[in-house]
């Protein structure tokens, strides 16, 4: 019998997920309309904060944050090389900089001591830190708020990896000025493309609102002019619509009955693979953390045995993904700001052992296990 084709990672829908659309469907609102405020509040009562703002995806949720920190011309955003492009990419939508301090081997995230040389190194011009949970490691959050008060920047975590993960017995959403996550399918939960940006401020949620939606506000109090009618809107700033719609939020809603379960399962995995696997020898496993969401499950083997490693997966129909391609290495950022190999080492290290195995709610034990076997069976033969 075939062998069913296994990917990194994947959505799990089911029946109650695809009535909560069809309600949607068949009501008043397709956008714009209550479900998006009932996902809001599902989102920020999860994770303990003020306020939920949802985007089209997290890309915007990141371009929102960005601009909401007020980044512009002349700034800079201080991020991990180790992440997908869309981090440091919101930084230029802006206008602003992007520059990197390489990752600390033992959490896969940005290393706070190199995150403090690169602040020192650029006096006065890093307007906000946006440290990445990568793979779901919720690292230590402390150092880097230190760094931004210390450096008057803002706090952004981009935990697109980490939704559902804890920090200190807390969910993760709480510690940062603004929070960033995506809803992508392979990611915890999904409302197919989706994103959000959660924040204890009242002024950052107001001017993510402005921006999602065109810089255009209806709201009464927060008019600059007399209202010429009960027509009166105004654009205050420029803004985009980058709004989720009703029957996106209504999925997100279905899904996020079930995201502790989703997490608890991505959890029993990560242990059956360290069961399974620990006593590999060539093969590192990737850092473990009580509080990890599991996005991803990156292993490393040697450099030179990540090719094979990765055709012969492959070939046993387990088609997988290397997250990631240090952002600075790709030629856009490479033409445009110098960036050379042997500048982020430890990034570029990782980069070059690592595979990301087969990580998501639906995978049952045999498919781990099969998984396993197929790792072991190469690096021991
Ligand atoms: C770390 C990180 N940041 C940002 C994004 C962008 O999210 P989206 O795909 O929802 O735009 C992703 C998506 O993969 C991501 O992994």
């Amino acid at each position: 019998m075939k062998n069913k084709t296994l990917a990194y990672g994947r959505q799990w829908i089911n029946d109650d997920d695809i009535a909560e659309v069809v309600r949607v469907l068949k009501g008043d609102w397709l956008t714009q309309g209550p479900t998006v405020a009932a996902f809001e509040r599902a989102l920020a009562d999860y994770a303990g904060v003020k306020h939920a703002v949802t985007f089209v995806n997290g890309t915007a949720a990141l371009h929102g944050a960005m601009a909401a920190a007020g980044l512009g011309p002349g700034d800079r955003l201080l991020t991990t090389p180790m992440t997908f492009a869309a981090t440091s990419n919101s930084a230029l939508y802006v206008g602003a900089e992007p520059v990197f301090a390489d990752i600390d081997p033992a959490t896969l995230c940005l290393d706070p001591v190199k995150a403090e040389v690169k602040l020192k190194e650029l006096p006065g011009r890093v307007r906000a830190i946006a440290p990445v949970s990568f793979a779901g490691y919720p690292f230590a959050m402390e150092p880097f708020k230190k760094l931004a008060a210390e450096h008057g920047a803002v706090l952004i975590e981009d935990a697109c990896h980490a939704l559902g993960g804890d920090r200190g017995g807390r969910k993760i959403g709480f510690d940062a000025d603004m929070t960033v996550l995506s809803f992508h399918p392979v990611k915890h939960i999904t409302t197919a493309e989706g994103g959000a940006v959660l924040t204890q401020s009242d002024a950052y949620a107001q001017a993510l609102r402005l921006f999602r939606s065109h810089g255009i506000t209806r709201s009464a109090s927060d008019f600059e002019e007399e209202p010429e009618g009960p027509w009166h809107c105004e654009m205050q700033s420029l803004g985009y619509n980058y709004r989720l719609t009703d029957l996106s939020c209504a999925l997100g809603l279905s899904q996020m009955r079930r995201l502790d379960a989703f997490v608890s399962r991505r959890r029993e995995i990560a242990a059956l693979y360290r069961r399974l696997l620990s006593d590999v020898s060539g093969l590192a496993l990737p850092p473990a953390h009580e509080g990890h969401a599991y996005h991803l499950f990156p292993i490393r083997v040697e450099a030179a045995q990540r090719g094979p490693l990765f055709a012969h997966l492959a070939e046993n129909d387990i088609r997988l993904q290397v997250h990631y391609s240090p952002v600075p290495h790709h030629p856009y950022y490479r033409k445009r700001f110098g960036y050379r190999w042997g500048d982020f080492p430890e990034a570029e290290r990782f980069y070059h052992e690592a595979i990301s195995l087969p990580m998501f709610p639906l995978l049952e034990d045999a498919d781990v296990v099969r998984v396993a076997d197929c790792v072991r069976g190469f690096l021991e033969r």
